[in-house]
């Protein structure tokens, strides 16, 4: 297969960067032009970007013009990591100007015919695509979700698959690199949790019964399941963690819940999607794990941990959940969801 040429929106901030560094070797897809405010427009990328990685800028990245967030780059498709203020019109313009977007920024992910994705989860949500028109000859908008979402969704799935859940109560321990750079400030967070995050709670209550939906023609059905959530700043680098509590709809002891999370039929198996995870759900039986310092990497950062499965004393089953948010959770399953839309032939064909 010839590579298709991919635009990065928002090349130079965390996300951004993260897209630059995951896409220096991928198999299907070559980063043919780098996109950011006027501030960065013009501007070699060295010398427009604050690195944070701690490898090298790919060489083949380093002195690559950085361009305005202008719909006539030189590429068949954008993923962006725009700033969300602006990724609504730009977003917008470019699935008008006939260019496929793969969206990490929040402003479309609840609109009614885009495709909310995580390709073990709903793949079968990318079939939106047909029922959006921008006016541009192919172009659509895909999103994936809130970084603290994708986690806890990912661990929802088989247990809703094989239980049924009726009720989720998660409070998040959330890194640093979710804010952003510079993010937080260090007499913010040194040695301190902070108890809010604007906007997160709303989007980890309403995204997975989304996602965990049935699609039913031009829309998706919301899963019935009330979620409560509360979302904390805690002075990680990166990695997402979640204690979880589920209230089930058919009873199953924390060995079946265990077993469904190891025994998921994912969708993904035999694929050969590059950026697929194997295995998609890593489960600990050792109580001290996951952690994140440790475990947030796994599989290349797109394995979703779960660990300390055991019953609950006010609902039914609780646990722990753990997962790479700039990888897992923004620019890798992005890359991902590029992947699935070649499979789907959505992208490329
Ligand atoms: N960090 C995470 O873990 C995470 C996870 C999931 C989703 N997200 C979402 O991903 C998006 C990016 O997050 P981030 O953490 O990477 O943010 P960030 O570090 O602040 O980067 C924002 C990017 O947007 C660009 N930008 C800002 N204003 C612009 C404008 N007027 N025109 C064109 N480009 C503009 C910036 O370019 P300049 O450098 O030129 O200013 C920069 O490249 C956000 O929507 C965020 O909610 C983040």
């Amino acid at each position: 297969m010839q590579k298709l040429k991919a635009g990065i929106l928002g090349a130079t901030g965390a996300v951004g960067q993260q897209f630059v560094r995951l896409l220096a070797d991928h198999p299907w897809f070559d980063v043919s032009a780098l996109a950011a405010s006027e501030r960065s427009a013009g501007k070699a990328y060295v010398d427009a970007v604050n690195w944070i990685g701690s490898d090298p800028i790919p060489p083949s990245i380093r002195d690559m013009r950085v361009q305005e967030c202008k719909p006539d780059l030189d590429c068949d498709f954008v993923f962006s990591g725009l700033d969300a203020k602006v990724a609504g019109d730009l977003e917008a313009a470019f699935a008008k100007a006939g260019y496929p977007v793969i969206s990490n920024a929040r402003n479309y992910r609840m609109a009614e015919n885009v495709p909310l994705l995580i390709p073990e989860v709903n793949p079968d949500h990318a079939a939106l695509i047909e029922h959006q028109d921008w006016g541009g000859d192919g172009g659509f908008i895909v999103t994936n979700p809130n970084c603290s979402t994708v986690g806890l969704v990912c661990a929802l799935k088989p247990l809703s698959d094989a239980f049924g859940i009726e009720s989720v109560q998660v409070s998040t321990m959330q890194a640093l690199s979710g804010a952003g750079y510079p993010g937080v400030s260090s007499l913010d967070i040194l040695g301190n949790v902070v108890p809010y995050i604007g906007g997160e709670e709303d989007k980890l209550e309403t995204e997975p019964r989304k996602l965990l939906g049935t699609l039913a023609g031009d829309r998706i059905e919301m899963l019935e399941m009330a979620i409560s959530a509360q979302c904390n700043r805690v002075p990680v680098l990166d990695g997402h963690m979640e204690t979880v509590s589920l209230r089930l709809r058919n009873t199953a002891s924390a060995e079946d819940a265990a077993e469904a999370l190891r025994s998921f039929d994912n969708p993904l198996a035999g694929k050969g999607l590059p950026f697929a995870p194997e295995p998609f759900i890593h489960v600990f039986d050792d109580p001290r794990y996951p952690q994140p310092r440790r475990h947030a990497s796994l599989g290349g950062g797109m394995t979703v941990s779960v660990g300390r499965i055991r019953p609950c004393n006010v609902l039914d089953l609780r646990m722990v959940v753990l997962s790479h948010n700039t990888i897992r959770g923004a620019a890798g399953g992005a890359i991902l969801n590029a992947e699935l839309l070649v499979d789907q032939g959505y992208l490329g064909a």
